[in-house]
């Protein structure tokens, strides 16, 4: 039987690295970095060192990797070198109490609304007119393709010399890497899209590259993470199933990934329809022991996270390590009970969470977008 024992147990990834405990703080945008350049601010390294001890590896929100990638206003930046002292002091803060620090490299797509708002356009595999965007994308040529692919790499270089332990790739939620792999959104006829190995191709040339430039740096147990959604299916807009997610994260496995990620939103022990597993414990299979697992969704207590436990080999909190950033420690010394998991109470003003995340709680569009947040109802 999974215990609170085995949730504190190290983890040794793939590249040598080792999470001191099983539980992961998830990447959340923390809307604090300066709004056009990305710069870390007082605010962002006052939010992490809040948090440097909520889990054994705690994950930066969505960092865009060039200025076509940005989505988020007031989103963390590492896609030049202007900032490394930032990123450094960034990296310290989490590291503080001597866990695992990551960055999440991000590139939004079509779903960049900065980007278009600086540039006038945005990038995307397809150029394809959906009702939800202001905008037709851009179709991606060949010459993008490849700039974007060496943006990653040197985005997790800045990441391996700013004293991160790893970076994340960011391959779910509807952003540029899951384009590629949805044959909803990436109607190409070239060698990166079409059939599942072509639609394969854009993730896993990311994933190769990040992996090539962090081996040229000759850092050799630096974590290179791969986020992902099990399935895309909305209605009758079938990106991808489960069937496929699973080659992918199989393949993803197969190229190095130090572990695989599942952005899942609906309870960490789901179900896809028509299957007898979890989407964790099917990922665990595709991966077959070559990489760990992570899983996220709904853990707010210490019974959540090992029961979770049985759906992965690593347990991460999105929500819950903004409501109480002392989860891990208040395991590890044998005080479970006293996790908390509101923010009722007017909680919101001790938790160092800056105004732009608890605007994403309260207002529209992330109100509407975000699993709610508990006790947020006394903020509305
Ligand atoms: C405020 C907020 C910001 C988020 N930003 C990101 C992000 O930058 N990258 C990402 O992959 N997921 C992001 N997510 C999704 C979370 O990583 C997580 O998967 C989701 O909240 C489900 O976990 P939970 O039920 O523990 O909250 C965000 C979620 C929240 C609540």
């Amino acid at each position: 039987m999974t215990t609170a024992d085995d949730l504190l147990a190290p983890l040794t990834f793939p590249c040598g690295a080792v999470a001191p405990n099983r539980i992961a703080q998830a990447p959340m945008v923390v809307w604090a970095s300066e709004p056009l350049s990305g710069h870390v601010t007082d605010a962002d390294v006052e939010y992490f060192a809040r948090r440097a001890d909520v889990a054994g590896m705690i994950i930066t929100g969505a960092s865009f990797v060039n200025r076509e990638g940005r989505a988020f206003l007031g989103g963390l930046g590492i896609d030049d070198a202007t900032d490394m002292a930032g990123l450094r002091r960034l990296a310290a803060a989490i590291k503080s109490k001597g866990n695992l620090a990551l960055v999440q490299l991000h590139h939004g797509g079509r779903e960049a609304k900065c980007a278009y708002d600086e540039l006038g356009y945005v990038l995307a595999p397809s150029a394809i007119d959906l009702p939800f965007l202001p905008y037709v994308p851009r179709e991606m040529t060949e010459e993008q393709i490849a700039s974007t692919v060496a943006d990653f790499g040197r985005a997790a270089v800045r990441a391996v010399e700013a004293g991160f332990d790893g970076v994340e790739i960011h391959g779910a939620n509807h952003y540029l890497l899951q384009q590629f792999f949805s044959a909803y959104s990436n109607r190409r006829t070239d060698a990166w899209g079409g059939d599942l190995e072509r639609r394969m191709a854009f993730p896993l040339a990311v994933l190769d590259e990040v992996k090539r430039a962090v081996a040229q740096t000759g850092k050799k147990d630096f974590i290179v993470g791969y986020r992902m959604c099990p399935d895309e299916i909305h209605g009758e807009n079938v990106g991808y199933d489960v069937t496929e997610a699973m080659v992918l994260a199989e393949n993803v496995a197969a190229h190095g990934a130090d572990y695989v990620h599942l952005s899942i939103f609906t309870g960490y022990d789901a179900v896809p329809a028509g299957h007898d597993a979890s989407y964790g414990r099917l990922a665990r299979k595709a991966v077959a022991g070559r990489c760990p697992v992570v899983i996220v969704s709904n853990v707010f207590t210490a019974d959540d996270a090992v029961t979770a436990l049985d759906h992965g080999d690593i347990v991460a909190i999105g929500r819950e390590a903004h409501i109480d950033p002392d989860f891990a420690t208040k395991l590890r010394e044998g005080h479970a009970d006293q996790i908390i998991t509101t923010v009722a109470g007017g909680r919101f003003t001790e938790l160092c969470l800056p105004d732009g995340v608890r605007t994403s709680y309260t207002t529209d569009p992330w109100r509407h977008i975000l699993q709610p947040m508990p006790g947020i109802e006394a903020y509305l």
